[in-house]
């Protein structure tokens, strides 16, 4: 799973998340490697760890799951930061876009208060420069009034135009790594297209690397380079999108894809179109 020139920007060793009180192992011995400007795609049905993975790596998982395994950014291992350290790569060479928009914000402010906020934590731009920034970035993910976005609190926006604000934070910081958890489920068909679309330009323009989780493969397959397939905490497939789609040798992997066109092509004939299984 080498990316286009072999740096690997992020790094997962071994990674085990085990529920203390119950015993039970959630993730299981989970290594995979990020290359520069690579989107990794990691899919699975529900509960077989994906965000435990995700939120592993950003060291948010709650105390009660205990991790081993290590998780190297550029060279510096993640798990052996304190937590001062930790909070200062969250956000800057980290960037978590989540599920649901609503939530990464805070409810009690105006969307423009908050983000000079985090900015300010990372950043020693004056007020008018970090507001220039976000403007830019948030005419960039196709938000056509900023500063009235900005102004806005959080439940007045739809979860779309919250994850272009997600979106646009993430432009400003240029992380190393940008993790998208679902970052489409709470979204209907064309906004979750749209959404989609300002993925793949944010990629173009930062380079950044990206871990996107998903259910729906028909996004995958337009965004991924590679994916993993997780089942029960466990990888059991990996591979590059194409061969995963072309051939998959895990029989879960296959009944995913399967389900997947099977759908698509009822959706297809009850749109009245051809009976293809393309996304
Ligand atoms: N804080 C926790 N304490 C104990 N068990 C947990 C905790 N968080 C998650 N789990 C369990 O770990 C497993 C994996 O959860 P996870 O949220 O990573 O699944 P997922 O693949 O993201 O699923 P989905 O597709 O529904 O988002 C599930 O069985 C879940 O119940
Ligand atoms: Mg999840």
């Amino acid at each position: 799973m080498n990316g286009k020139n072999g740096i690997h920007v992020l790094d997962v060793e071994h990674l085990s998340i085990r529920d203390e009180r119950s015993g039970r192992a959630l993730v299981h011995d989970s290594s995979f490697r990020l290359a520069q400007g690579e989107c990794l795609a990691i899919v699975g049905e529900s509960g077989s760890g994906k965000s435990l993975t995700c939120r592993a790596i950003m060291r948010l998982n709650r105390t009660g799951l205990r991790q081993s395994g290590t998780v190297t950014l550029n060279g510096e291992d993640l798990t052996k930061l304190s937590d001062k350290e930790m909070r200062r790569f969250r956000g800057r060479r980290l960037c978590m876009i989540m599920q649901n928009g609503m939530s990464a914000f805070d409810p009690s402010r105006p969307i423009g208060v908050y983000l000079q906020e985090v900015l300010s934590v990372h950043y020693d731009w004056s007020r008018s420069e970090t507001e220039a920034r976000l403007s830019a970035a948030m005419a960039a993910v196709g938000l056509r009034e900023p500063s009235e976005a900005m102004r806005r609190y959080p439940h007045e926006l739809s979860g779309g135009m919250l994850q272009r604000v997600m979106i646009a934070l993430a432009i400003v910081m240029e992380p190393d790594v940008i993790i998208a958890d679902e970052p489409t489920t709470a979204l209907d068909a064309v906004t979750a297209y749209e959404v989609v679309e300002q993925f793949l330009r944010l990629r173009e323009r930062l380079g950044s690397a990206m871990i996107f989780v998903s259910h729906d493969l028909g996004v995958v397959r337009r965004i991924a380079d590679n994916v993993l397939v997780m089942k029960d905490g466990e990888i059991v497939e990996r591979g590059t999108t194409r061969d995963i789609f072309a051939g998959a040798r895990h029989p879960y992997t296959r009944y995913l894809v399967s389900s997947k066109e099977a759908l698509s092509r009822r959706y297809n004939q009850l749109m009245g179109g051809a009976d293809v299984a393309e996304s």
